[in-house]
């Protein structure tokens, strides 16, 4: 294969994906799923924003230092203080790429950066220059490309391409495109800009049309050799183009393309499962490729064609995204070496002997109530024991409910709220409710409950409940996590995860800025 045929797969699940609201994560779970995506073989791993925060920054410095695989990147508006912070943060990395980006359409020049064309593209060329001065791979984007005026979109490439940008992303910022007209946004660059061939050109699709995948796709037929996707296709609103369908797209339709990717397609199940489980937003069962349903067959004619020749109603195989590859791994009587070991091939790596030693408690109490132990299991155990705010307020110490047909069930807690025990109890239209309600006893946190969802981690009735509670307070949107295999308690959990979530101050968004 070569290296014109390779599409680069940029994986923004870290940096657009944390967009989302209330999917922000932590600094331990975005090196989690930074090693799930190397493990991965992703091309290029956006890390975050590190100017955004001192949080940010480190986070982007923790996955530079971790990764050594996969060029890891982190983005950058076209100001000398966030190129500076990137390039600071990153300076660890095996392979670090600088993505700056400004908006070149006349809706965003005019009305938030209030800049004209020369301004925008003197600050853009300035940027990549600057960002020279760290890395030799830098990638400039045209933030909202799509709706930019092509004389100027062909002018202000040149300009980055030859201040020294290696790559030319072109955002369909707002999910504007059609396939055939973003495919030929695509062919009319590559063939107007003179020195087009000097850079890569990339896409980074947005889903508010549901055509993110469609349009990227589009657009790689027309000669994109990177794409900019996300697990799941988490991101800002409706999402960005999932990564596993335009990663099998590309492999199971290889009559039409002309590219290939270098991913292990085998690892995309369970990192789907990661993000699904450390952000809490949930895959849907008939999502492509990684939803429950997504290769089973309901129908007795399905199955019969199935079993008499699988290529009768499977276009991919299961195996080959990675389902069915969870095996059942501990039990009762696993010791802390073996719970260590099988952490080890799943990439997760504890902080410290005294992580290692709490999560293994918590494999003990889990194993002593449930038969058999899954990798999807383990994640979660993982997921609850480190899914720590950095303030650390509201600890659940214990409930017991009272839940009787005919009768109000009732809640009664005790709580350690800033190092004090607090007691609480409360009625409730339900055990949940009245768990919450007694919870907001104590807490009185001025939150609104936009949403509560419960998943079972594994089949079976002895399942894990795996709870997510996303809060409001004042327009600023958190989430929070609980597993356990009473559903109550998992609710508890993750309620009051949230609302340590909800102590912690917010960050800036990249995108609603001027420069
Ligand atoms: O959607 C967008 O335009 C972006 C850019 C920062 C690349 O996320
Ligand atoms: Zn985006």
């Amino acid at each position: 294969m070569s290296t014109a045929d390779q599409l680069i797969i940029f994986d923004t699940t870290l940096r657009d994906g944390e967009q989302s609201p209330g999917a922000s994560m932590t600094q331990y779970e975005k090196v989690r799923i930074a090693k799930a995506l190397e493990r991965m073989q992703v091309d290029v791993i956006e890390a975050g924003f590190a100017i955004a925060s001192q949080g940010d920054f480190e986070a982007v410095k923790a996955v530079a230092d971790t990764v050594k695989n996969s060029i890891v990147c982190s983005l950058a508006r076209v100001m000398d203080a966030d190129i500076d912070r990137a390039g600071e943060a990153l300076k660890g990395a095996c392979s670090a790429r600088i993505h700056t980006f400004i908006a070149t359409s006349p809706i965003h020049m005019q009305y938030k950066l209030r800049l004209t064309e020369e301004e925008v593209l003197a600050r853009a060329v300035k940027a990549i220059k600057r960002a020279r001065r760290y890395v030799d791979d830098v990638e400039f984007s045209c933030e909202d490309a799509v709706r930019s005026e092509p004389d100027f979109l062909c002018r202000m490439i040149e300009a980055a391409i030859n201040a020294g940008a290696g790559t030319i992303n072109i955002p369909d910022t707002v999910g504007y495109a059609i396939p055939e007209r973003f495919g030929a946004l695509m062919a009319t660059l590559l063939e107007r800009i003179p020195n087009a061939d000097q850079a890569v050109f990339s896409v980074h699709c947005h889903n508010d049309l549901g055509l993110a995948v469609a349009n990227s796709l589009a657009a790689v037929q027309q000669g994109a050799r990177q794409v900019e996707c996300t697990i799941n296709g988490l991101g800002e609103r409706a999402g960005n183009a999932a990564l596993e369908e335009v990663v099998m797209a590309v492999n199971t339709r290889q009559d039409l393309f002309t590219v290939n990717t270098r991913l292990n397609t085998k690892e995309i199940v369970p990192a789907s499962r990661l993000v699904s489980s450390i952000t809490g937003f949930p895959v849907q069962p008939n999502k492509a490729i990684v939803g429950a349903n997504a290769f089973a067959h309901e129908s007795g004619i399905h199955q019969d064609g199935v079993l008499k020749f699988r290529e009768t109603y499977e276009i991919m195989r299961a195996e080959d995204v990675g389902w069915h590859t969870n095996k059942m791994v501990l039990g009762k009587h696993s010791g802390r070496n073996a719970f260590k070991a099988r952490l080890d091939e799943l990439g997760i790596t504890l902080a410290d002997d005294q992580a290692l030693q709490e999560a293994f408690k918590h494999f003990k109490a889990l194993a002593d109530k449930k038969h058999e132990i899954f990798d999807e299991d383990l994640h979660a155990l993982v997921t609850d024991t480190q899914k720590q705010a950095e303030v650390e307020v509201y600890q659940l110490l214990s409930l017991k409910v009272c839940s009787e047909t005919g009768t109000t069930p009732v809640a009664m807690l005790e709580l350690k709220v800033d190092g004090q025990v607090k007691v609480a109890e409360s009625e409730g239209s339900g055990p949940v409710d009245a768990t919450f309600k007694a919870i907001e006893n104590i807490a009185n946190s001025g939150t609104h409950l936009e949403l509560y969802l419960v998943n079972a981690i594994t089949s079976g009735t002895d399942s894990q409940g795996e709870v997510t509670v996303r809060l409001n307070k004042a327009g600023r949107v958190v989430n929070g996590q609980g597993a356990d295999t009473d559903i109550v308690v998992a609710s508890a959990k993750a309620y009051l995860n949230a609302l340590n979530f909800v102590l912690v101050g917010t960050k800036p968004h990249p995108q609603t800025d001027g420069v």
